[in-house]
């Protein structure tokens, strides 16, 4: 009896295997599945997704179809072929169920374009502005005060990736959330939960982890709460408008509170760790540091003194070479992927003229820190930071080609269509701000105990989610320059 179940279960399962089992069908493009029936390339994808597409890439060149968990991904990584795939209707853009994984929070009461229609409006024209000061002030005010009570002219030591994250976490969330009395904690919460977010969307915690995602997104639920923030409904923070437009939109208060992690984690995730990279940048490149400060020191920095807080100095001001530093600096750090549901069956034409049939219930999805950002063929010598490779000799450098035709998408960090980032002008501008006022007020080097500076790598579990992140941090020293110290 005993054997006959065995057998019978057996052959079932040799069935599903057999019946499951997809082939490649003309015109389709190559397709890749691993040796794990079922599971696939997913193991290898989790790992460090960026080796193992570019291993795909080198295999199957510019389009390929991967098996991972029992879903199969087609991967363009053709920039000129890009549009096809961002401007297809017939593509959807589907985030429902890494906001259920990561956030546990669902708004299906709320069409995507109503929400991205609402945060470009209060990213851009006059919020832009209003939002960009109030960071200014936020962030002289915290790397000023931060000096306060000790020896200011004593060099004090603190990780690069901290002393960044920390401190553009808490002027951003005091400029949207406007609640003063908690920042810190929030900003220590977050970090807890920032390290689990990844494991949090692929489903990979373990139980222990598991445990503290769920503690730590409770503490920031209670954290953020409407009603443990500031104003009732005389308040205009940015904070307090969003819940108006999630109640508006009907969403429950449950819901709400589970909203404003959300869009904590959204607007405060990548600005911190973009400003690491590219001070860690400048830090090991004497020529890039020499011509930031340089083009810094001819700047009215009048503005940027402690007597005008409420004068946003960048921006009037043209800064080329910090502009061409930062598209840099996201070039080789900006890492998401863009991913679209194929809805019904379609033929993806790419730019060389060759077309492709996607099945419906797959997925495509774009990579572009692979193509166009690591592109050896766009840019020269891609692993390498290059601060003056987005300039031309006072301007910026736009064009790049591949196979000679000229490329509208040379690096996506901001990403694009329908995936674009709404706060772009707030985070350059705030990025900006951030490193003039850290080098025009501070004296910042390397940390000499700690042997040659070299940059830590990247954490590998990061790609796909925005900003990368250093696994581990680099100590720097940083003191206050003597003049404004006695200011
Ligand atoms: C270096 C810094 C930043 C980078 C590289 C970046 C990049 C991105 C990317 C690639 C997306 C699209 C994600 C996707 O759809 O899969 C996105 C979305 C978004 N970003 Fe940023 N971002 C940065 C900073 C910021 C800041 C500072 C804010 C606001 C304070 C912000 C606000 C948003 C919002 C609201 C969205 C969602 C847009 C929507 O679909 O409605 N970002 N960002």
């Amino acid at each position: 009896m005993l054997w006959t179940v065995f057998l019978l279960l057996n052959g079932l399962l040799i069935l599903i295997l057999l019946c499951s089992t997809r082939r490649r069908q003309k015109n389709e493009p190559p397709l890749d599945k691993g040796l794990i029936p079922w599971l696939g390339h997913a193991f290898e994808f989790k790992k460090d997704a960026a080796k193992f597409l570019a291993r795909m890439k080198d295999k199957h060149g510019d389009i390929f179809t991967v098996r991972l968990a029992g879903r199969y991904l087609t991967v363009l990584l053709d920039p000129n072929s890009f549009d096809s795939v961002l401007n297809d209707p017939a593509l959807r853009h589907n985030r429902i169920q890494l906001l259920q994984s990561i956030f546990s929070l669902s708004l299906p009461s709320i069409e995507p374009a109503t929400e991205k229609k609402w945060m470009e409006q209060h990213f851009q024209g006059v919020s832009l502005s209003r939002l960009s000061r109030a960071m200014n002030t936020h962030l002289k005010n915290l790397l000023l005060s931060d000096h306060k009570g000790c020896d200011s002219l004593e060099w004090k030591t603190d990780g690069l990736f901290n002393f960044c994250y920390s401190l553009l976490f808490r002027a951003g969330y005091l400029t949207l959330f406007e609640k003063e009395d908690n920042a810190a904690a929030v900003y220590k919460e977050f970090r807890t939960f920032d390290s689990l977010v990844t494991k949090l969307a692929r489903c990979s915690l373990k139980q222990e982890e598991r445990k503290t995602a769920n503690l730590s997104r409770e503490k920031l639920w209670e954290l953020l709460s409407p009603a443990r923030l500031n104003g009732g409904l005389e308040s205009n923070s940015w904070q307090q408008k969003y819940v108006r437009f999630l109640q508006e939109e009907g969403v429950d208060a449950e819901m709400q509170k589970r909203a404003l992690l959300l869009q904590l984690w959204t607007t405060q995730c990548n600005a911190g760790p973009a400003a690491f990279w590219l001070l860690g940048f400048l830090l090991t490149c004497d020529e890039a540091m020499d011509a930031v400060k340089s083009e810094i020191k001819g700047l009215n920095l009048q503005d940027v003194s402690p007597q005008h807080p409420h004068i946003n100095p960048l921006e009037a001001l043209e800064t080329p070479v910090l502009d061409g530093v930062l598209s840099e600096t996201l070039r080789l750090t900006a890492a998401v992927l863009i991913s679209r549901e194929v809805v019904q069956d379609k033929i993806l034409c790419m730019a060389n003229g060759q077309k492709y049939h996607l099945r419906q219930g797959d997925k495509v999805c774009l990579f572009p820190f692979l193509s166009p950002q690591m592109d050896p063929e766009i840019h020269e010598d891609p692993q390498i930071f290059k601060y003056n490779r987005f300039l031309n000799k006072d301007t910026k450098k736009d064009d790049f080609y591949k196979n000679n035709k000229k490329l509208k998408y040379f690096t996506m960090p901001w990403g694009a269509g329908r995936n674009m980032c709404a706060g772009k002008e707030f985070a350059i501008a705030t990025i900006k701000q951030f490193v003039v006022l850290v080098l025009t007020h501070f004296d910042l080097k390397i940390d000499e105990a700690q042997g040659a500076f070299k940059l830590p790598p990247v954490n590998p579990s990061r790609y796909g989610f925005g900003m990368l992140q250093p696994d581990g941090d680099v100590q720097v020293k940083y003191k206050l320059k003597r003049r404004q110290h006695e200011a």
